[in-house]
């Protein structure tokens, strides 16, 4: 059984605790069908060393071999997309790496065992990004980036939205503050005093635009980058 506590320091100063895995298999099951489609969106906020996270995706790829082991092109095109759509954030940076490492070797192995070959170094690169992207070391409750002492920069943590626009192999990747999209997406009181404590710079004119298609109003991107083909997705990219 992995171990649910590193240190006692660590339980007082961060809570950290983490979940067994008959506790996460059964909260999983209770969004069971979610887990099952390849491009659902998961974020933890306070993802430790990612045990949420890597059920999902472990699902999610049984999916993708399932569906399409008989194309290596298929099935790795499918295997990236699972992993564009989980998010974590974490403020010890230790742990966001346990957690990008872990992801990425559950992806690899779980390639190799449905493809019957290894990833190429430019797929794994890719995943590696993604991953680097998607785990963030920073602030579940200011919504902001930290240093290495857990105290907030001025960053806001900023999530990447990737897609697939054209079925094809080009990814596009555009990028939110997340402040911005849970204004959005919750009527939620505990997010509205947040945002009262912490000022309401999400609120700002400039970080809203009016989607064009159903006219309402929608958080617009802070960047947005060029289509590329996923395996060109690197450290540069
Ligand atoms: C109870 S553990 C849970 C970890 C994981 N979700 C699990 O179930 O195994 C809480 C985690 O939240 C992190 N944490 C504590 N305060 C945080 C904050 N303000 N923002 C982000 N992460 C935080 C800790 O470092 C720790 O990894």
């Amino acid at each position: 059984m992995a171990k649910q506590v590193k240190s006692k320091k660590r339980v007082a100063d961060h809570g950290e605790v983490f979940t067994a895995e008959r506790e996460v298999k059964a909260m999983c099951d209770l969004v069971a069908d979610e887990c099952l489609r390849i491009d659902s969106r998961f974020l933890e906020p306070a993802v430790g060393e990612g045990v949420f996270l890597a059920e999902v995706l472990t699902r999610k790829l049984s999916v993708v071999k399932e569906k399409y082991k008989k194309s290596a092109y298929d099935y790795e095109r499918n295997a990236i997309l699972a992993l564009t759509s989980i998010y974590g954030v974490d403020i010890l940076a230790d742990n966001a790496q346990v957690c990008r490492d872990k992801l990425f070797a559950l992806w690899n192995e779980e390639y190799t065992a449905a493809c019957k070959k290894e990833a190429s170094d430019e797929a794994r690169e890719a995943a590696k990004y993604i991953l680097k992207t998607n785990i963030i070391c920073g602030n579940a409750l200011s919504l902001m980036c930290v240093d290495e002492n857990q105290q907030d920069t001025d960053e806001p943590i900023i999530f990447a939205e990737w897609t697939f626009p054209f079925n094809d192999a080009r990814i596009k990747r555009r990028d939110f503050r997340l402040d911005v999209l849970l204004k959005e997406n919750t009527e939620d009181q505990y997010y509205a005093e947040q945002f009262s404590l912490f000022g309401d710079d999400a609120m700002g004119l400039e970080n809203w635009m009016i989607d064009p298609v159903t006219h309402e109003k929608v958080p617009k991107p802070i960047r947005e980058y060029t289509l590329i083909h996923y395996r060109r997705l690197t450290e540069n990219g």
